[in-house]
Protein backbone atom coordinates (compact mmCIF):
# COMPACT_ATOMS: atom_id res chain seq x y z
CA UNK A 1 0.00 0.00 0.00
CA UNK A 2 1.31 2.99 -0.71
CA UNK A 3 1.47 5.69 2.27
CA UNK A 4 1.30 9.55 1.54
CA UNK A 5 4.10 11.64 -0.65
CA UNK A 6 5.90 12.72 2.72
CA UNK A 7 9.02 14.17 0.29
CA UNK A 8 6.44 16.32 -1.08
CA UNK A 9 6.74 20.20 0.63
CA UNK A 10 4.44 22.48 -0.24
CA UNK A 11 6.67 25.68 0.61
CA UNK A 12 9.35 24.70 -1.76
CA UNK A 13 7.30 23.95 -4.45
CA UNK A 14 5.15 27.27 -4.66
CA UNK A 15 7.12 28.77 -6.76
CA UNK A 16 5.72 26.52 -9.69
CA UNK A 17 2.39 27.67 -8.89
CA UNK A 18 1.01 29.12 -12.07
CA UNK A 19 0.42 32.67 -10.47
CA UNK A 20 4.33 32.67 -9.27
CA UNK A 21 5.22 31.63 -12.81
CA UNK A 22 2.78 34.43 -14.27
CA UNK A 23 4.28 36.98 -11.85
CA UNK A 24 7.82 35.75 -12.10
CA UNK A 25 7.21 35.86 -15.96
CA UNK A 26 5.95 39.41 -16.00
CA UNK A 27 8.69 40.63 -13.94
CA UNK A 28 11.38 39.85 -16.51
CA UNK A 29 9.13 40.87 -19.12
CA UNK A 30 8.63 44.67 -17.54
CA UNK A 31 12.89 44.60 -16.98
CA UNK A 32 13.80 43.65 -20.13
CA UNK A 33 11.83 46.16 -21.99
CA UNK A 34 13.11 49.12 -19.17
CA UNK A 35 16.46 47.76 -19.85
CA UNK A 36 18.34 51.23 -20.93
CA UNK A 37 21.70 49.51 -22.46
CA UNK A 38 23.40 46.71 -23.18
CA UNK A 39 24.79 46.42 -19.96
CA UNK A 40 21.39 46.48 -18.14
CA UNK A 41 20.44 43.95 -20.52
CA UNK A 42 23.58 42.07 -19.37
CA UNK A 43 21.86 42.10 -15.32
CA UNK A 44 18.40 41.72 -16.25
CA UNK A 45 19.42 38.62 -18.04
CA UNK A 46 21.47 36.99 -14.89
CA UNK A 47 18.58 38.16 -12.72
CA UNK A 48 15.37 36.90 -14.18
CA UNK A 49 17.06 33.87 -16.54
CA UNK A 50 19.96 33.07 -15.40
CA UNK A 51 20.72 29.90 -12.53
CA UNK A 52 19.42 31.50 -9.63
CA UNK A 53 16.15 33.53 -10.96
CA UNK A 54 12.81 32.26 -10.08
CA UNK A 55 12.30 30.77 -13.05
CA UNK A 56 15.15 28.72 -12.86
CA UNK A 57 14.68 27.89 -9.66
CA UNK A 58 10.58 26.67 -10.14
CA UNK A 59 12.20 24.88 -13.10
CA UNK A 60 14.34 22.25 -10.89
CA UNK A 61 11.43 22.12 -8.41
CA UNK A 62 9.62 20.24 -11.05
CA UNK A 63 11.21 17.30 -10.36
CA UNK A 64 10.09 17.59 -6.81
CA UNK A 65 6.83 17.16 -8.05
CA UNK A 66 4.32 14.83 -7.57
CA UNK A 67 4.21 13.11 -11.04
CA UNK A 68 0.72 13.75 -12.01
CA UNK A 69 1.88 17.93 -11.83
CA UNK A 70 4.90 17.32 -13.64
CA UNK A 71 4.00 17.55 -16.59
CA UNK A 72 1.63 20.54 -16.21
CA UNK A 73 3.92 23.21 -14.30
CA UNK A 74 6.48 21.91 -17.01
CA UNK A 75 5.07 23.18 -19.50
CA UNK A 76 3.98 26.12 -17.97
CA UNK A 77 7.74 26.72 -16.32
CA UNK A 78 9.07 26.14 -19.96
CA UNK A 79 6.65 28.64 -21.65
CA UNK A 80 7.68 31.31 -19.49
CA UNK A 81 11.37 30.70 -19.81
CA UNK A 82 10.56 30.84 -23.76
CA UNK A 83 8.93 33.90 -23.71
CA UNK A 84 11.58 35.46 -21.41
CA UNK A 85 14.16 34.41 -23.35
CA UNK A 86 12.27 35.20 -26.40
CA UNK A 87 12.39 38.97 -25.32
CA UNK A 88 15.87 39.34 -24.08
CA UNK A 89 17.05 37.86 -27.65
CA UNK A 90 14.87 40.71 -29.32
CA UNK A 91 15.88 43.37 -26.67
CA UNK A 92 19.26 42.78 -27.30
CA UNK A 93 19.42 42.81 -31.31
CA UNK A 94 17.22 46.30 -30.60
CA UNK A 95 19.95 47.74 -28.36
CA UNK A 96 22.47 46.33 -30.07
CA UNK A 97 21.36 48.32 -33.32
CA UNK A 98 21.13 51.35 -31.06
CA UNK A 99 24.34 51.64 -29.80
CA UNK A 100 26.09 50.79 -33.17
CA UNK A 101 23.69 54.07 -34.58
CA UNK A 102 24.67 56.09 -31.75
CA UNK A 103 28.80 54.86 -32.40
CA UNK A 104 27.96 56.05 -35.71
CA UNK A 105 26.36 59.55 -34.79
CA UNK A 106 28.85 60.19 -32.17
CA UNK A 107 32.45 58.99 -33.47
CA UNK A 108 32.24 60.25 -36.64
CA UNK A 109 35.02 61.93 -37.63
CA UNK A 110 35.22 65.00 -40.00
CA UNK A 111 38.20 64.67 -41.91
CA UNK A 112 37.97 68.09 -42.88
CA UNK A 113 38.00 69.83 -39.69
CA UNK A 114 41.70 71.15 -39.38
CA UNK A 115 43.74 69.66 -36.52
CA UNK A 116 46.49 70.21 -34.28
CA UNK A 117 49.76 69.80 -36.19
CA UNK A 118 52.12 67.57 -35.64
CA UNK A 119 55.36 69.38 -33.84
CA UNK A 120 57.96 69.47 -36.38
CA UNK A 121 60.86 69.05 -34.21
CA UNK A 122 63.98 70.81 -34.53
CA UNK A 123 67.33 69.94 -36.04
CA UNK A 124 69.82 68.95 -34.13
CA UNK A 125 72.58 71.53 -32.52
CA UNK A 126 75.57 70.04 -33.87
CA UNK A 127 73.93 70.02 -37.81
CA UNK A 128 72.88 73.61 -37.33
CA UNK A 129 76.28 74.71 -35.54
CA UNK A 130 78.26 72.84 -38.29
CA UNK A 131 76.28 74.65 -41.26
CA UNK A 132 76.56 77.61 -39.14
CA UNK A 133 80.64 77.45 -39.05
CA UNK A 134 80.47 76.36 -42.82
CA UNK A 135 78.60 79.26 -44.17
CA UNK A 136 81.42 81.35 -42.20
CA UNK A 137 84.16 80.25 -44.29
CA UNK A 138 81.68 79.85 -47.25
CA UNK A 139 80.70 83.61 -47.16
CA UNK A 140 85.08 84.21 -47.38
CA UNK A 141 84.66 82.28 -50.82
CA UNK A 142 85.85 78.94 -48.88
CA UNK A 143 84.49 75.39 -50.05
CA UNK A 144 83.20 72.53 -47.63
CA UNK A 145 85.28 69.36 -48.02
CA UNK A 146 83.74 65.63 -46.61
CA UNK A 147 85.69 62.54 -45.64
CA UNK A 148 84.73 59.16 -44.68
CA UNK A 149 84.14 58.28 -41.13
CA UNK A 150 85.97 54.85 -41.67
CA UNK A 151 89.43 56.05 -43.04
CA UNK A 152 92.92 54.50 -44.31
CA UNK A 153 95.37 54.19 -41.89
CA UNK A 154 97.72 56.23 -44.27
CA UNK A 155 95.40 59.10 -44.83
CA UNK A 156 94.57 59.29 -40.83
CA UNK A 157 98.20 58.91 -39.75
CA UNK A 158 100.85 58.71 -42.48
CA UNK A 159 100.25 61.09 -44.69
CA UNK A 160 100.55 63.46 -42.03
CA UNK A 161 103.79 62.67 -40.75
CA UNK A 162 102.52 60.51 -37.99
CA UNK A 163 104.41 57.57 -39.43
CA UNK A 164 104.36 53.85 -37.58
CA UNK A 165 106.54 54.75 -35.11
CA UNK A 166 105.86 58.31 -34.70
CA UNK A 167 105.16 58.79 -30.09
CA UNK A 168 102.91 60.84 -31.63
CA UNK A 169 100.36 58.32 -33.11
CA UNK A 170 99.96 56.88 -29.44
CA UNK A 171 98.36 60.33 -28.70
CA UNK A 172 95.01 59.57 -30.16
CA UNK A 173 93.44 56.73 -28.84
CA UNK A 174 92.38 55.17 -31.59
CA UNK A 175 89.45 52.47 -33.03
CA UNK A 176 91.25 49.93 -35.00
CA UNK A 177 88.62 47.98 -37.26
CA UNK A 178 89.05 44.40 -38.00
CA UNK A 179 90.93 42.95 -39.78
CA UNK A 180 93.68 45.09 -38.74
CA UNK A 181 96.13 44.63 -41.71
CA UNK A 182 93.58 46.04 -43.61
CA UNK A 183 94.40 49.33 -42.40
CA UNK A 184 91.38 51.48 -41.88
CA UNK A 185 90.78 53.40 -38.90
CA UNK A 186 87.77 54.96 -37.29
CA UNK A 187 89.15 58.71 -38.26
CA UNK A 188 90.73 60.36 -34.58
CA UNK A 189 90.51 63.77 -36.49
CA UNK A 190 89.21 65.40 -39.49
CA UNK A 191 93.14 66.16 -40.38
CA UNK A 192 93.11 63.40 -43.13
CA UNK A 193 91.02 65.36 -44.87
CA UNK A 194 93.68 67.96 -45.62
CA UNK A 195 95.36 64.92 -47.13
CA UNK A 196 92.52 64.00 -49.44
CA UNK A 197 91.74 67.68 -50.21
CA UNK A 198 95.47 67.94 -51.39
CA UNK A 199 95.56 64.76 -53.03
CA UNK A 200 92.93 65.23 -54.94
CA UNK A 201 92.85 69.12 -56.35
CA UNK A 202 95.14 71.80 -56.92
CA UNK A 203 96.34 74.73 -55.49
CA UNK A 204 94.94 77.36 -54.28
CA UNK A 205 92.76 74.93 -51.92
CA UNK A 206 90.18 77.25 -49.47
CA UNK A 207 88.54 74.28 -47.82
CA UNK A 208 86.58 73.96 -44.30
CA UNK A 209 85.47 70.42 -43.53
CA UNK A 210 83.15 70.08 -40.30
CA UNK A 211 82.78 65.93 -39.60
CA UNK A 212 82.32 63.32 -37.03
CA UNK A 213 85.61 61.81 -35.10
CA UNK A 214 86.55 58.71 -32.75
CA UNK A 215 88.48 58.29 -30.16
CA UNK A 216 88.69 55.88 -27.14
CA UNK A 217 87.72 57.69 -24.97
CA UNK A 218 85.37 57.32 -21.83
CA UNK A 219 81.92 59.04 -21.91
CA UNK A 220 81.66 61.83 -19.48
CA UNK A 221 80.38 65.40 -18.97
CA UNK A 222 83.47 66.59 -20.98
CA UNK A 223 84.41 63.24 -23.21
CA UNK A 224 82.54 61.48 -25.45
CA UNK A 225 83.86 58.48 -28.03
CA UNK A 226 82.00 60.09 -30.96
CA UNK A 227 82.17 63.74 -31.11
CA UNK A 228 82.96 66.34 -34.06
CA UNK A 229 85.53 68.50 -35.52
CA UNK A 230 86.39 71.42 -37.95
CA UNK A 231 89.34 71.44 -39.57
CA UNK A 232 90.25 74.26 -41.80
CA UNK A 233 93.24 74.06 -44.91
CA UNK A 234 94.48 76.83 -47.30
CA UNK A 235 97.10 76.66 -49.28
CA UNK A 236 98.30 79.47 -51.79
CA UNK A 237 101.30 81.36 -52.98
CA UNK A 238 102.55 83.16 -50.04
CA UNK A 239 100.14 81.84 -47.10
CA UNK A 240 101.76 82.74 -43.78
CA UNK A 241 101.20 82.60 -40.41
CA UNK A 242 99.17 86.46 -39.96
CA UNK A 243 96.51 85.14 -42.61
CA UNK A 244 95.92 82.44 -40.21
CA UNK A 245 95.77 84.02 -37.05
CA UNK A 246 93.56 86.75 -39.35
CA UNK A 247 91.38 84.29 -40.46
CA UNK A 248 90.74 82.49 -36.72
CA UNK A 249 90.07 86.35 -35.22
CA UNK A 250 87.48 86.25 -38.14
CA UNK A 251 86.05 83.08 -37.39
CA UNK A 252 86.30 83.96 -33.95
CA UNK A 253 84.65 86.93 -33.88
CA UNK A 254 81.61 85.62 -35.84
CA UNK A 255 80.79 82.77 -33.54
CA UNK A 256 81.35 84.73 -30.46
CA UNK A 257 80.72 88.36 -31.32
CA UNK A 258 82.91 91.40 -32.18
CA UNK A 259 85.70 91.95 -30.25
CA UNK A 260 86.41 88.32 -29.31
CA UNK A 261 90.11 87.47 -30.33
CA UNK A 262 92.26 84.62 -30.68
CA UNK A 263 95.67 84.22 -28.98
CA UNK A 264 98.43 81.71 -29.68
CA UNK A 265 100.58 79.25 -27.91
CA UNK A 266 103.48 76.98 -28.95
CA UNK A 267 102.49 73.53 -29.58
CA UNK A 268 103.16 70.63 -31.09
CA UNK A 269 101.56 68.47 -34.24
CA UNK A 270 103.62 66.53 -36.53
CA UNK A 271 101.53 67.63 -39.81
CA UNK A 272 101.78 71.33 -39.00
CA UNK A 273 105.04 73.64 -38.59
CA UNK A 274 105.29 75.81 -36.76
CA UNK A 275 101.61 74.72 -34.65
CA UNK A 276 100.03 76.47 -31.88
CA UNK A 277 97.33 76.11 -29.76
CA UNK A 278 94.16 77.96 -30.20
CA UNK A 279 92.54 80.12 -27.49
CA UNK A 280 89.82 82.34 -27.83
CA UNK A 281 89.04 85.89 -25.37
CA UNK A 282 86.55 84.57 -22.85
CA UNK A 283 83.16 85.64 -24.37
CA UNK A 284 81.61 85.77 -21.26
CA UNK A 285 83.77 88.16 -19.04
CA UNK A 286 85.39 89.42 -21.88
CA UNK A 287 88.92 88.38 -21.14
CA UNK A 288 88.63 90.06 -17.46
CA UNK A 289 88.52 86.68 -15.71
CA UNK A 290 85.97 88.41 -13.37
CA UNK A 291 82.34 88.66 -14.08
CA UNK A 292 80.26 90.91 -11.46
CA UNK A 293 83.08 90.22 -8.56
CA UNK A 294 83.24 86.51 -8.56
CA UNK A 295 85.43 84.30 -10.55
CA UNK A 296 83.97 83.96 -14.15
CA UNK A 297 83.07 80.07 -14.32
CA UNK A 298 83.21 79.68 -17.88
CA UNK A 299 86.68 80.59 -18.24
CA UNK A 300 87.65 79.83 -14.45
CA UNK A 301 89.10 82.74 -13.70
CA UNK A 302 91.84 82.71 -17.01
CA UNK A 303 90.02 85.61 -19.07
CA UNK A 304 90.80 82.49 -22.30
CA UNK A 305 89.13 78.70 -23.48
CA UNK A 306 91.17 76.81 -25.19
CA UNK A 307 89.51 76.09 -28.65
CA UNK A 308 92.07 74.09 -30.56
CA UNK A 309 95.01 73.67 -32.41
CA UNK A 310 96.58 75.00 -35.44
CA UNK A 311 99.94 75.82 -37.67
CA UNK A 312 101.46 75.89 -40.85
CA UNK A 313 101.00 72.72 -42.92
CA UNK A 314 104.06 70.84 -42.46
CA UNK A 315 106.60 70.44 -45.65
CA UNK A 316 106.82 66.85 -45.82
CA UNK A 317 102.94 66.78 -45.22
CA UNK A 318 102.67 69.27 -48.53
CA UNK A 319 104.81 66.82 -50.01
CA UNK A 320 103.53 63.45 -49.46
CA UNK A 321 100.19 64.88 -50.29
CA UNK A 322 101.59 66.40 -53.79
CA UNK A 323 102.08 69.95 -53.18
CA UNK A 324 105.23 71.43 -54.26
CA UNK A 325 106.71 72.98 -50.78
CA UNK A 326 108.91 75.29 -52.61
CA UNK A 327 105.74 77.02 -54.51
CA UNK A 328 102.89 76.91 -52.12
CA UNK A 329 102.79 76.84 -48.45
CA UNK A 330 99.53 76.75 -46.34
CA UNK A 331 97.84 76.81 -42.86
CA UNK A 332 95.48 74.05 -40.93
CA UNK A 333 93.67 74.44 -38.00
CA UNK A 334 90.93 72.18 -35.90
CA UNK A 335 88.11 72.83 -33.54
CA UNK A 336 85.83 70.80 -32.04
CA UNK A 337 82.16 71.39 -32.87
CA UNK A 338 80.51 70.39 -29.77
CA UNK A 339 83.14 72.35 -27.27
CA UNK A 340 82.19 75.64 -29.00
CA UNK A 341 78.47 74.83 -28.94
CA UNK A 342 79.00 74.08 -25.03
CA UNK A 343 80.35 77.46 -24.53
CA UNK A 344 77.95 79.17 -27.16
CA UNK A 345 75.31 77.84 -25.75
CA UNK A 346 76.43 77.35 -21.61
CA UNK A 347 75.56 73.83 -22.13
CA UNK A 348 77.35 72.16 -19.23
CA UNK A 349 77.29 68.45 -19.92
CA UNK A 350 78.54 67.42 -23.38
CA UNK A 351 76.13 64.42 -23.07
CA UNK A 352 72.84 66.62 -23.93
CA UNK A 353 74.41 66.72 -27.43
CA UNK A 354 74.64 63.08 -27.75
CA UNK A 355 71.22 62.24 -25.85
CA UNK A 356 68.50 62.95 -28.25
CA UNK A 357 66.38 64.51 -25.71
CA UNK A 358 63.89 66.08 -28.14
CA UNK A 359 63.26 69.13 -25.50
CA UNK A 360 67.01 69.82 -25.78
CA UNK A 361 66.94 69.72 -29.47
CA UNK A 362 64.12 71.79 -29.45
CA UNK A 363 65.50 74.43 -26.81
CA UNK A 364 69.08 74.38 -28.97
CA UNK A 365 68.57 72.75 -32.39
CA UNK A 366 66.43 75.71 -34.22
CA UNK A 367 68.52 78.83 -33.12
CA UNK A 368 70.92 78.70 -35.53
CA UNK A 369 69.06 77.50 -38.55
N1 LIG B 1 93.91 67.38 -35.76
C1 LIG B 1 94.32 68.00 -34.55
C2 LIG B 1 93.65 67.31 -33.39
O1 LIG B 1 92.68 66.64 -33.56
C3 LIG B 1 93.95 69.48 -34.56
C4 LIG B 1 94.70 70.26 -35.58
C5 LIG B 1 94.20 70.39 -36.86
C6 LIG B 1 95.92 70.82 -35.26
C7 LIG B 1 94.88 71.12 -37.79
C8 LIG B 1 96.62 71.53 -36.21
C9 LIG B 1 96.11 71.67 -37.46
O2 LIG B 1 94.11 67.41 -32.28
Amino acid sequence: MSGPNTDYDPVEVNAVQPEEVEAARDAALAAIAAAGDLEELKQVRIDHAGDRSPLALANREIGALPPHGRKEAGQRIGQARGAVNQALAARQSELEAEAETRMLVEETVDVTLPTDRTPAGARHPITTGSELIADIFVAMGWEVAEGPAIEAEWLNFDALNLGPDHPARTMQDTFWTEPEDHGLVLRTHTSPVQARTMLSRTPPIYVVCPGRVFRTDEYDATHSPVFHQVEGLAVDEGITMAHLKGTLDHFAAQMFGEGITTRFRPSYFPFTEPSAEVDLVCFVCRGAGVLDGATCRTCKGEGWIEWGGCGMVNPRVLRACGVDPERYTGFAFGMGIDRTLMFRHGIEDLRELFEGDVRFTTAFGSELG
